[in-house]
């Protein structure tokens, strides 16, 4: 792949994936699983001391790289945004230039706690993969991985990762790269489910998991059927 572009017809098995954020659950996660299945990854963090920290624990024989979220998001073809909802907009804004031309894939739930449990926080451009999209017009911005249990994915006695991850987009090429990147997760199956201005529902649905968890001490997530 060059660096410059997730082409359409691209093969998912060869992409470079960087993750911005990737030293937290999520991005180490998905990072683990991604290296496991053979692709090329870079961690990103505002720290590249921390990223590379975080590479080498995951194991030094799956081969992660290290690096500032800036040169992580420089050195991938496709980048996987997995920061908190705090801090999204401001950490895309300043990456617009080297993420532009790339698939960027949003998996940010902007969720809120209080006694009552999850719930969803209002965003003014109606989800965080739409506010991505405001703040990366160069980019093609895919929504995925939102309901993906982190405890899951770095959990090396879990060898399949049973679930639907439900891709939304407005460019059918790149939701059907995320898709079969999505396949490369044991276990799991990349779904279709509608256009990026579709992603709040998506993400808000992540509080109705939370609370599934919480009453069944479980790791939820979805199967689509019938399709
Ligand atoms: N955890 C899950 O199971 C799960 C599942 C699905 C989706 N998600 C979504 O994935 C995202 C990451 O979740 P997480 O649990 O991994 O979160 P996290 O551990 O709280 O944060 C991930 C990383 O983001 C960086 N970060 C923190 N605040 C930042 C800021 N203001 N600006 C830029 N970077 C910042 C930090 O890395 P550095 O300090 O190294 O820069 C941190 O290690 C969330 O939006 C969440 O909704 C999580």
């Amino acid at each position: 792949m060059s660096d410059q572009h997730a082409a359409p017809g691209a093969d998912a098995a060869t992409l470079t994936i960087g993750i911005l954020g990737g030293t937290g659950d999520q991005g180490r996660g998905l990072a683990r699983r991604f290296a496991l299945a053979g692709n090329p990854v870079i961690i990103g963090s505002r720290s590249a001391e921390r990223a590379a920290s975080a590479a080498q624990a995951l194991g030094a024989d799956l081969g992660i790289g290290g690096m500032a979220n800036p040169d992580a998001a420089a050195a991938a073809d496709v980048v996987i945004v997995a920061v908190p909802w705090d801090g999204h907009g401001d950490l895309l804004k300043s990456l617009a230039a080297p993420l532009a031309g790339k698939i960027v894939v949003d998996c940010v739930n902007p969720m809120g706690f209080d006694q009552r449990g999850a719930y969803p926080l209002a965003v003014p451009e109606g989800s965080a993969a739409q506010q991505a999209a405001a703040v990366l017009p160069g980019s093609v911005v895919v929504g995925a991985f939102h309901h993906v249990s982190a405890v899951l994915l770095l959990d090396p006695e879990v060898a399949s990762v049973d679930l639907d991850v439900l891709v939304l987009g407005d460019d059918r090429p790149a939701t059907d790269l995320v898709q079969a990147l999505a396949a490369r997760i044991p276990g799991a199956r990349g779904v279709y489910a509608g256009r990026l201005r579709n992603c709040g529902q998506v993400e808000a649905l992540t509080a109705n998991l939370v609370s599934i968890n919480r009453r069944y001490k479980a790791h939820a997530g979805l199967r689509v059927t019938d399709v």
